[in-house]
């Protein structure tokens, strides 16, 4: 069963909403190459993790979800679809799921614009809530992409650097993938008017299936073919990630000096080596290990909200991420 069936959860209403994003700006052509490359981006099969969380959020609410529920979820798609524009052009990545990047069909210039105005769209769609107790919505095209630019950035900073700090990959990891989840999670239940304390449980429930997330992410490099991957395996390490799988097999004295030779010019043999001494060192255990206790953390949350019926969909959400190999 798909995940958004298993929650309940209407697909084809959240996909409307994404493509009314596009279709309903008036200063857009709907036939311009703007337009029609976001409707094929944004239709082209995402799981719509994000908008679900939304949505299961808005479920601990003291009323139903509305319309303003379902703009959040379709918001929270355009900045995940918009920062993969751009971050497909840092990592100078080919392909996205199977298919060639935006950047490679348009060029650079043309994805980095398509990608601005996917983030500006959103905080000029979120911008007409104005009141007090609208706040929060403004979260998601605020703080949460913020997060996302910073987290992106720290990586780049970081690049090769093989003295990056456990605590360092943790609050990169945190702003580039966790704080998005959890900033989902948080405005789906206030959009529903939940108590500011149950919104705050489910910030830290989507934080922690973030990072378990991320961390799953960075063990799939090493893990999965090129075929379930849909790029090539081993191209964090190609691009100077230092991911926690690295950061613990820099803890082994012998794998140490290898690793630490990789850089921007490392050949494919290079890189095919450290990948597979990567695999035979217990790197990847210590990583699942990492990554299985920020879901017993998130499993910890759930039982705090168990006098909610919807705390069933937490569990299916723990469930999802914890089977997922991608
Ligand atoms: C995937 O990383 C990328 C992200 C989680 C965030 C990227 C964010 C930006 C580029 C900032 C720009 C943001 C906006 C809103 C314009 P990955 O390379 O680890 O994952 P992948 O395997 O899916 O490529
Ligand atoms: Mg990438």
């Amino acid at each position: 069963m798909k995940l958004h069936e298993a929650l309940n959860i209407d697909l084809n209403e959240i996909n409307r909403e994404i493509k009314n994003l596009v279709t309903h700006d008036k200063d857009v052509p709907k036939k311009s190459q703007l337009a029609q490359s976001i409707l094929e981006l944004t239709g082209s099969g995402g799981k719509r993790l994000r908008p679900l969380m939304v949505i299961v959020g808005s479920r601990f609410g003291l009323r139903p979800a509305g319309r303003r529920t379902l703009q959040l979820s379709a918001a929270a798609e355009f900045i995940h679809v918009a920062s993969l524009i751009h971050d497909d052009i840092i990592d100078n990545a080919e392909l996205r799921r199977g298919e060639p990047a935006l950047h490679i069909k348009t060029g650079i210039l043309s994805a980095v614009h398509i990608g601005n105005y996917m983030s500006a769209r959103i905080i000029e769609l979120l911008s007409k809530y104005t009141g007090d107790k609208d706040r929060y919505v403004h979260d998601l095209s605020s703080v949460a992409t913020s997060q996302l630019c910073l987290g992106e950035y720290q990586q780049l900073e970081h690049a090769f650097d093989y003295d990056l700090t456990l605590e360092q990959y943790l609050e990169k990891s945190r702003n580039k993938t966790a704080l998005l989840m959890a900033t989902c999670l948080r405005v789906g239940a206030l959009s529903a008017e939940s108590s500011t304390e149950t919104a705050q449980l489910l910030y830290d429930f989507g934080e922690a299936l973030g990072m378990s997330f991320q961390i799953q992410d960075d063990i799939l490099d090493f893990t999965q073919s090129a075929d379930v991957l849909g790029k090539p395996a081993g191209s964090d390490l190609r691009h100077g990630q230092v991911t926690l799988p690295v950061l613990f097999a820099l803890e082994d004295a012998e794998l140490a000096p290898v690793i630490r030779r990789i850089g921007p010019g490392s050949s494919p043999a290079d890189i095919e080596q450290v990948l597979e001494l990567v695999r035979a060192s217990d790197a990847l255990t210590r990583s699942e290990a990492v990554s299985q206790d920020y879901l017993a953390r998130a499993a910890a949350i759930v039982e705090q909200l168990s006098s909610f019926p919807a705390h069933a969909d937490l569990n299916i959400l723990l469930e999802y991420f914890a089977g997922r190999d991608r």
